[in-house]
């Protein structure tokens, strides 16, 4: 009780808040820096340096109620094979704009459901990345996978295309949950697309799952955990439902008197913890469990964790490169976010092969700021040394976040040495105090998702 009183008090029931899987968050990018930067940004990615690429498929056969994720709906192949065309020509010609030395260290397809594609669309997809991109050492080849729409022959291809990791999504296996969502996907589907990519030798597999949902009880939940740690998954990322009616409009379609509350969805979070610790898993950052042999686990050991569109990730690759509609590219200088509708991406590709709209340039703060808050949604502390040492120029700033830290959360941060540390009782609050030190930090109620 105590605990929820101290949350309570950080205004963890009330806050909506950024994820921070960029910063400053998608939604303070700017009109036109796409435009002005991105011929410039791609040609200075240094030479010989890694690069992920992220490509984005935006279509699915089902629309899900609950999910916030760019989407679009298709009956038919049509609109995938044009699609699919014009990513193989901004493929092309972003490569031609990179330096001829850089390699690719990972390679992802999210969605939207990168398995809508046929075999052969997915091997002309994969082919011309690979023509472009020679892979880096330690390359990884990720994919989102939805298990009712994953026929065997395109899992061969990307079995065939060196995959190495597949992310499946099963959000929860409760039907009534699953009805409230828009999205009935059986436990033994599930299971036979697991099998079949071990079988197929793909060598980790990740689940997501989703707490808040509507219906979700502790004991529902405590059946779907179970059900999925049976299958034994490399990794977990469970995430909080994000309700955001107001930016994924298919969301009215849930009831928000069946959501469950801040108090139940607080309970989900612990409860999901504790059965993946006592399942053997790792807790990495606000909302991933992965085996203690995972790459992710020792990343989160070493302190080398990072954060990205994805959620967590062991990639320490410094740029970042989305292809596809609203896919949206990391550079040193900033960010750039290709145009969101399908149309509009197409007609710019078509136009000059480049989709770059929004972006951000980032200024000589962002930097720290953003560096900051990494730190904090990877391993809930700040490194002080770390800091002064990469921000010569800015120590008097970094005191002043420290003292406004320090001030503004008495009870749960405390400085050791040169660490300031967040004490585990409050790691909810984790995106609460990394918005303290967001300089775009606006209204608490705006626009964002519940801090929990
Ligand atoms: C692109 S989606 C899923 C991939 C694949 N199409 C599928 O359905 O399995 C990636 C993940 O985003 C997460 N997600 C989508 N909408 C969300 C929301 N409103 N709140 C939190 N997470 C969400 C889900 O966990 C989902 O599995
Ligand atoms: S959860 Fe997957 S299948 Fe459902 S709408 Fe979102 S991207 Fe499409």
């Amino acid at each position: 009780m105590e605990n929820l009183d101290l949350l309570k008090r950080y205004g963890l029931f009330d806050a909506k808040v950024p994820r921070y899987t960029s910063y400053p968050p998608a939604n303070h990018f700017q009109n036109g820096i796409g435009g002005q930067n991105q011929h410039h940004w791609l040609a200075t990615v240094p030479e010989g340096s890694d690069v992920s690429i992220y490509i984005h498929i935006p279509f699915c056969k089902r629309l899900c109620w609950f999910c916030a994720c760019r989407t679009q709906g298709t009956k038919t192949l049509n609109p995938v094979e044009a699609y699919i065309s014009t990513l193989i020509n901004e493929i092309e010609t972003v490569r031609k704009g990179l330096p001829d030395t850089i390699r690719m260290a990972r390679l992802h397809l999210g969605g939207g459901t990168p398995t809508i594609l046929t075999p052969d669309l997915m091997a002309q997809l994969l082919g011309a990345v690979f023509d472009e991109f020679h892979p880096s050492n330690d390359f990884e080849f990720s994919v989102e996978i939805d298990p009712t729409d994953a026929a065997p022959k395109l899992l061969q291809t990307l079995a065939d295309f060196g995959l190495n990791r597949a992310s499946i999504g099963v959000q929860d296996f409760e039907p009534v949950v699953q009805k409230a969502i828009g999205r009935e996907q059986s436990f033994a589907q599930t299971k036979e697309v697991a099998d079949w990519l071990r079988d197929a030798g793909v060598p980790s597999l990740n689940f997501d799952l989703l707490y808040g949902l509507p219906h979700q009880t502790e004991d529902t939940f405590n059946d779907t955990i179970n059900h999925v740690l049976a299958l034994r998954p490399d990794r977990l990322a469970i995430y909080g439902y994000a309700h955001v009616p107001w930016m994924s409009k298919r969301q009215v379609m849930i009831k928000e008197h069946d959501l469950p509350n801040t108090i139940e969805r607080l309970a989900f979070s612990k409860q999901v913890k504790t059965a993946c610790l006592a399942a053997g898993y790792q807790a990495v950052g606000i909302d991933h469990f992965a085996l203690p042999n995972d790459s992710l686990a020792f990343a989160n050991a070493r302190g080398t964790l990072r954060r990205n569109f994805q959620g967590y990730t062991d990639d320490t690759s410094s740029t970042l490169i989305g292809l596809g509609a609203s896919a949206i590219s990391r550079f040193h200088q900033g960010y750039i976010q290709n145009a969101v509708a399908t149309s509009a991406y197409q007609e710019r590709i078509n136009g000059s092969g480049l989709a770059g709209n929004r972006g951000f340039a980032l200024a000589q703060q962002d930097y720290l700021v953003g560096d900051m808050i990494e730190s904090l949604m990877c391993n809930f502390q700040l490194n002080l040394t770390y800091l002064f040492e990469t921000y010569p120029d800015q120590q008097t700033q970094i005191e002043t976040f420290i003292a406004g830290l320090l001030e503004r959360f008495p009870d749960v941060l405390v400085r050791q040495d040169n660490m300031i540390k967040l004490m585990p009782k409050a790691y909810a609050l984790i995106r609460i105090i990394a918005h303290d030190i967001d300089a775009f930090n606006s209204n608490l109620k705006a626009s964002h998702s519940a801090a929990i």
